[in-house]
This record gives structure tokens, C-alpha cells and sequence, in this order.
């Protein structure tokens, strides 16, 4: 297909990749322990630092092949051991998932939701009263719940659980976040930050990425069980990556460099300027997304537009019209939406991705692009705003 001819992706992930992080995945096969590439992956274990807003040198990013689902076979089968406890924050579909990940492996989650119910998020005096009533061995929360659109204030529950619950473990859910959202891993006191390749990071599916804090580390180290996995082993991984970024060869498991230098290339892009500015970009394009939405008369699920996320927006339809009017003739128009995913509403809503090069390059024009084909798909569809 001609590139002309290719639907723009403007789903909450796969995202919209730049030309030169493709080019880079086209890198011609190279061994994954022989010096080109290990220096190519010791520096891009380095540039994570830099994104994670991180200096603290025991802290350990990891770089492993799979997808964001690895991220909570990460946590569940390193940080946590057989009937801990863990406190779930409830904002959508990926709390149901990682709490299931985290049973899978013999932890026990507890999910807290804001009885307010889809688009709203658990309150802090929840989160308190929870923390106050059990010990928990780690707190995870989704920070932007790619099925509502719903964004958590990371700072402000750490900021809780620092002070109600020292001890417990704070691990996020960045998975739809990183690299669009603020994050800053050591001034917020984080434990664990999962996250994946194909969404703001702006590179094709296939990588788990995952920041841990020093303690997140010690307490893996301290276990008093095996981890229950064996690909996801810390005690596989961590030597690895330590090795890595110290330029050392080292084998477990082969390691993709197609992908790891197109993370290379894109990390090295997203770097290019201060991350406050491609936070703010993010936040403008949101928002031009978002008022267009308002002035179409459409309602977003998330409750309150302050705890909107700004990667994607979550949209109900407008009474009468439907996924399979709208979604086929956006893909007319040369635009990918995505459809609902919560499991409660899924049929009544929609997804725009607003994340990466298609918000960083506006010359692409592609937000406009899926709003311009939004308004025309729903007038298309019987549907021309308020009345
Ligand atoms: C918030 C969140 N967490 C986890 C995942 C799972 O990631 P993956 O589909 O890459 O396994 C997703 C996927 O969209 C997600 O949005």
C-alpha cells in the first residue's frame, strides 16, 4: 500500500510510528552480544533513566521482548510472593487484568472502585480508609486506563500511600502513559513503572519495558520464595541488564535489536527537547480533542474532564448511532478509531489515540485529520451535534 494511501492509527495504541524508527528496525541482522549492539542497548537502558526523570542510581530499568502484559507477570511473579496482599486501583478493563495477573501467581488483589462507577476513579480518602484497614505488600495503579480514558494522579496517591503506608509498594500501570504523561519516578517516590513499546514511546509492539526503584530491586532480593515464573525472573533479568548497561555481553533469552534499536532511535527523539514540552503538547492536543467533543455535543467517560487523560479520550456515542455506523466510515475517511473495550459499556463508545509523533509532528496534521473525519462520519451517520 502506498504511504498515501495507509489509514492514519489513531487508536491508544499502536500508535503512528516516525519514519526514521522504522528505519531502524529495518537494521540489517547483527549478532545481540557483539559490541554494536550491546552499546546500541546499554545506551537505551540509559535513555530510560532520562525518561523516567531519574537519577538515582539504584534504580534498574529492563528491557525485555513481549508486550505490556509482561509488565504485570513482572511485578506479580517478582514483587510479590504466594497470599500477599495487594491493593488493585479499580479504574476499568487493565485493573481486572492485572489483578488477575497478580492471582495467577498466588498474591491476592483487592480491587477498589469509586461506587460513582465507569469514568470515575477511587477517591484518596478510599485509598486511605483501604490502607488503613489491611496491610498491603503493594498498591498498583493503572495511571491512564487506556478503556475509559480516566487518568490517575500518581503523585497525589503516592503521597497517600508515603504517608498512610510507608512500607507498601507503589507500582503503576504506565502502560498507556509513558512518554505522555508526567512521570517522575524517584520525586514521586515509585517503586515499579511497567509499561510497552507501541503506544507514546512511538515503537512498534514488542517490548516490556519496566523502571524499578532500588527497593523495588531489594525486595525482590529478599524473597523468601522462588519467583513462579521462569522467563519473567528478575533473577534472569537483572544481571542481564546491569551487564548490558555496562557494555557487557550477556545472553538469557534473545533479545530483539531490530526492536531495541528502533527504542534506541525513539528514545533518542523524545529526548531532543525538555519532556515538560512534549507533556505540554500532549496536553494541547487533549484538549483541542476534547473541546472539539464538547462542541459536537458528545460526553466523555471519564466523569471529571480534570481526570481526563491526555493520550486518548474515550467518547459515548450520541443516541441512535453506533460503532459499526461510525467506525467504517472513518476508516473511509483514511482515520483509525478504536472501539470500547470496557466490559460494562463496551458497544456505546469509542477511542481517539492522541499520542506520539501523530501529536509531536504537526505537520502530519493528524489530529485535525480525526476530529475533521469524526464530525463527518457521525453527520454521515444522522447525527449533526446539539440541537
Ligand atoms: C493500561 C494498559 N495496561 C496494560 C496493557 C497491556 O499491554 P499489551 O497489550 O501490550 O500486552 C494495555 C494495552 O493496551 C494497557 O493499555
Amino acid at each position: 500500500m502506498a504511504a498515501s494511501d495507509k489509514p492514519t492509527v489513531l487508536i491508544p495504541g499502536p500508535v503512528e510510528f516516525d519514519d526514521a524508527v522504522l528505519g531502524a528496525m529495518s537494521h540489517p541482522s547483527e549478532s545481540h552480544v557483539g559490541g554494536a549492539f550491546v552499546n546500541i542497548f546499554g545506551e537505551t537502558l540509559s535513555l530510560l533513566r532520562k525518561l523516567f526523570i531519574s537519577e538515582d542510581p539504584s534504580a534498574q530499568p529492563l528491557v525485555v521482548s513481549g508486550s505490556g502484559t509482561l509488565g504485570w507477570d513482572f511485578v506479580a511473579a517478582n514483587l510479590i510472593e504466594p497470599k500477599e496482599d495487594v491493593l488493585v486501583l479499580h479504574t476499568g478493563y487493565f485493573a481486572d487484568s492485572f489483578a488477575s495477573c497478580i492471582a495467577t501467581y498466588g498474591g491476592v488483589p483487592t480491587q477498589l472502585k469509586n461506587p460513582a462507577g465507569v469514568g470515575s476513579r477511587p477517591t484518596y480518602e478510599q485509598i486511605e480508609q483501604a490502607l488503613k484497614e489491611k496491610k498491603y505488600k503493594a498498591i498498583t495503579i493503572t495511571h491512564t486506563d487506556t478503556s475509559t480514558g480516566v487518568l490517575n494522579d500518581i503523585k497525589a496517591i503516592s503521597e497517600v500511600v508515603r504517608r498512610v503506608s510507608p512500607e507498601t509498594l507503589i507500582v503503576v500501570d504506565g502502560v498507556c502513559s509513558v512518554g505522555c504523561e508526567e512521570i517522575r519516578f524517584d520525586d514521586w517516590g515509585l517503586d515499579c513503572v511497567v509499561t510497552a513499546s507501541q503506544k507514546a514511546i512511538g515503537v512498534p509492539a514488542g517490548l516490556s519495558i519496566c523502571y524499578l526503584s532500588g527497593r523495588a530491586v531489594r525486595t525482590f532480593e529478599e524473597r523468601k520464595t522462588a519467583p513462579g515464573s521462569y522467563f519473567a525472573s528478575f533473577a534472569n533479568w537483572l544481571p542481564i541488564m546491569r551487564n548490558y548497561e555496562a557494555k557487557k555481553p550477556s545472553y538469557f533469552a534473545t533479545p530483539s535489536p531490530q526492536l531495541v534499536r528502533a527504542l534506541h532511535t525513539s528514545l533518542l527523539q523524545i529526548l531532543s527537547i525538555p519532556l515538560e514540552e512534549r507533556f505540554a503538547a500532549h496536553k494541547t492536543a487533549s484538549q483541542k480533542v476534547k473541546n472539539a467533543i464538547a462542541e459536537l455535543g458528545l460526553k466523555q467517560l471519564a466523569q471529571d474532564p480534570s481526570q481526563a487523560a491526555n493520550g486518548m479520550t474515550a467518547v459515548y456515542f450520541p443516541e441512535g448511532v453506533t460503532a459499526q455506523d461510525v467506525l467504517p466510515k472513518l476508516l473511509g475517511r483514511g482515520v483509525v478509531f478504536a472501539g470500547g473495550l470496557h466490559k460494562e459499556i463496551a458497544t456505546k463508545y469509542f477511542r481517539f489515540g492522541h499520542m506520539g509523533v501523530s501529536v509531536m509532528n504537526k505537520d502530519l496534521g493528524h489530529i485535525d485529520k480525526g476530529i475533521n473525519a469524526l464530525k463527518e462520519a457521525l453527520s454521515e451517520s444522522g447525527y449533526n451535534g446539539p440541537k
